[in-house]
């Protein structure tokens, strides 16, 4: 793969280790984490160091081949053996999107398929983790190039909204929802984006914000409660964001707070579209209720820095993830056209709404 310097890339095989740039301190700070072993990759996802649909399942890949390259044996059987407890532990870390287990199955399937030695065997992981690496860089560069087929032509310029961080840093470059947000900046569609705050992990503040900075793409940031207000003054005229995990159905489940943006664009009678690769969509599940939603630490809603914001005896829910109906999104933009939500099964044939 090859990198171009203003461009932002979260996971990056470099000096046979991964570098990964660390998301919880942006963005402040611009700092790299070196992942040497799977262990250490696989703690990196549940602390979203690394996080973002896309980019996990990157990052996932590569932690297959650092802990296939821990396994000593030459024995091949003893080798798959290990290497399924490797797997086990990446799938173990974050329950909702559905690219981890997508890219782990087929670092599996690869080991499984690969005939001759242990150590040829090793060399072939590490090639298909660049290949999921690089495959991701170009999927969401069409993601970007097809959603500017789809936003509303009038008005000429929009002010686009956008919920948490589905951006370069999610996934192995450029976004899918921020994709299509930097395809219609570089085709002058676009005058600014709207990035909802994102509680409780502040992604869009953090990392949205981030981004577009890093572009000079002019951003607003708004707490998430002031996205209705917002399109009720005819501020915003599409919503773009990401997805986790997309039913046969097209049900989404993305970052919490996305389905209520959802309600708010239908009832202002606002496009609202989700940008996400193929390998988001999870054509087992037939609706969004199967989705997994994964429960973070409560911590996360009540504490900021040494700061506690509640007083004691309260209790917590902290749900990371939501399902937005497929009955209320626009389509659904892939690498390989967008489509209506119930059209998603034609999505393996190129083609546009
Ligand atoms: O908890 P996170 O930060 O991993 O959640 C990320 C999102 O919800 C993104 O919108 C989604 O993964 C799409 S990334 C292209």
């Amino acid at each position: 793969m090859t990198y171009s310097l203003n461009q932002v890339y979260p996971v990056i095989w470099h000096n046979d280790s991964v570098s990964l740039i660390d998301q919880t301190r942006l963005p402040n700070e611009y700092a790299f984490v070196e992942i040497h072993r799977s262990e250490d990759m696989a703690r990196a996802i549940k602390t979203m160091i690394v996080r973002g649909a896309p980019a996990i399942g990157v990052a996932a890949a590569y932690g297959i081949y650092l802990g296939a390259r821990e396994i000593e044996t030459s024995n091949r059987n003893e080798f798959l053996q290990h290497l399924e407890q490797v797997a086990q532990l990446l799938r173990s870390t974050r329950p909702t999107a559905v690219n981890l287990f997508w890219a782990i199955s087929r670092m599996m399937k690869t080991a499984y398929e690969t005939l001759g030695t242990v150590a040829e065997l090793k060399q072939t992981l590490l090639q298909t983790a660049q290949a999921i690496n690089a495959e991701d860089l170009q999927t969401c560069q069409a993601i970007g190039d097809n959603g500017l087929a789809v936003l509303p032509k009038n008005p000429a310029k929009l002010t686009i909204l956008t919920h948490c961080n589905a951006g370069a840093l999610a996934t192995a470059g450029y976004g899918t929802a921020l994709g299509v947000v930097r395809s219609a900046w570089r085709e002058g569609r676009l005058v600014r984006v709207f990035a909802d705050e994102t509680r409780p992990r502040l992604q869009g503040a953090k990392l949205t914000a981030w981004e577009c900075v890093q572009e000079g793409i002019p951003v607003t940031v708004i707490t998430d409660n002031m996205a209705a207000h917002c399109m009720k003054q005819g501020l915003i005229h599409a919503v773009v964001v990401g997805a986790d995990r997309i039913a046969a159905n097209g049900d989404t489940a993305n970052k919490i707070g996305t389905y209520s943006v959802a309600i708010a664009a239908k009832a202002h009678n606002i496009p609202f579209f989700v940008a996400a690769p193929l390998s988001t969509v999870d054509f087992e599940l037939s609706d969004g209720s199967q989705i997994p939603i994964e429960e973070r630490n409560p911590t996360e809603i009540y504490q900021v820095g040494d700061t506690i914001l509640t007083p004691e005896g309260v209790e917590f829910y902290n749900p990371a993830f939501d399902v937005t109906p497929a009955d209320l999104i626009t389509a659904i933009i892939t690498e390989n056209g967008a489509f209506a939500p119930g059209e998603l099964a034609k999505s393996k044939v190129k083609q546009v709404v």
